[in-house]
């Protein structure tokens, strides 16, 4: 729906005061959760994500099994409380979509091959939505993995970036996503560029498309030095206690 708000004035302020390639603020929390194999709590500007990972065990029931690698079972749940009307509690058609597209994009980099007939479930707990929720939910997924000590390829991170009023920016935030022109949310394998998720709402150019995805890669680079960083303060702060 249109309104006449103006998403971003002349010299390239956005509503919340950040410049067209600037991410919302990010912090993240590595091992939070003492039952689970790994896990990590992620804010990311009004977002806030819990994930916790356990596996790789044996895959229950058998019949879900590979005999040739662990499955990757994502399971994105917001809650109640998190969006503005009441969320109805369970699942739904974008919450299945959005755990099946993130279980692809983190069964890329995960070396499933190594845990024949296991499960690796990562549970995305959406608790504060403010837009961008299955980036941060896989940006946390990719960082809980690591805590459980998954071995994984890379560690996956995600970011969008779209088009409000005519202007490619990253990271839209609510008022952006409601009322701007398009969202193109990725997930890359930072190493090597890899796209690992893509999908777009709304409509770009050609031009403005491959500017998105420019933003969108390196708001993904930026993101992955917090997750590294994160990872490390956690396990640098672990060797000095002991
Ligand atoms: O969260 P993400 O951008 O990945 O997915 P979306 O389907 O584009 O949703 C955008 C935003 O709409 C979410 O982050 C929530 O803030 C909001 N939303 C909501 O208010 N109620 C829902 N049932 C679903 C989404």
């Amino acid at each position: 729906m249109k309104s006449d708000k103006k998403l971003i004035d002349d010299a390239g302020k956005r509503l919340d005061g950040r410049g067209p390639e600037e991410l919302r603020k990010i912090k993240i929390e590595v091992g939070v959760l003492h039952r689970a194999s790994g896990s990590c709590y992620l804010e990311w500007g009004g977002n806030k994500v819990m994930v916790a990972v356990y596996g790789p065990r044996e895959a229950i029931p058998r019949h879900t099994q590979n005999l040739l690698r662990a499955i990757v079972n994502a399971r994105y749940n917001m809650a109640a409380f998190s969006v503005e009307d009441r969320k109805r509690p369970g699942p739904d058609r974008r919450s299945k979509e959005i755990s099946k597209v993130i279980s692809e994009a983190l069964e890329k980099v995960i070396l499933t091959e190594q845990f024949p007939r296991a499960s690796i479930d990562v549970n995305i707990e959406v608790l504060d939505a403010e837009a961008g929720t299955r980036c941060a939910g896989l940006t946390a997924a990719g960082v809980a993995l690591a805590d459980a000590g998954i071995p994984m390829k890379d560690i996956p991170v995600a970011c969008s970036a779209g088009k409000i009023e005519g202007r490619v920016v990253l990271d839209l935030g609510k008022e952006e996503d409601n009322l701007g022109d398009a969202d193109l949310p990725i997930a890359i394998s930072p190493r090597t560029n890899e796209i690992l998720l893509l999908q777009m709402d709304g409509h770009l150019t050609l031009e403005e498309f491959n500017k998105a995805l420019d933003f969108a890669i390196k708001g993904c680079n930026a993101v992955s030095e917090i997750q590294k960083k994160a990872i490390l303060d956690k396990y640098q702060s672990v060797e000095v206690v002991e």
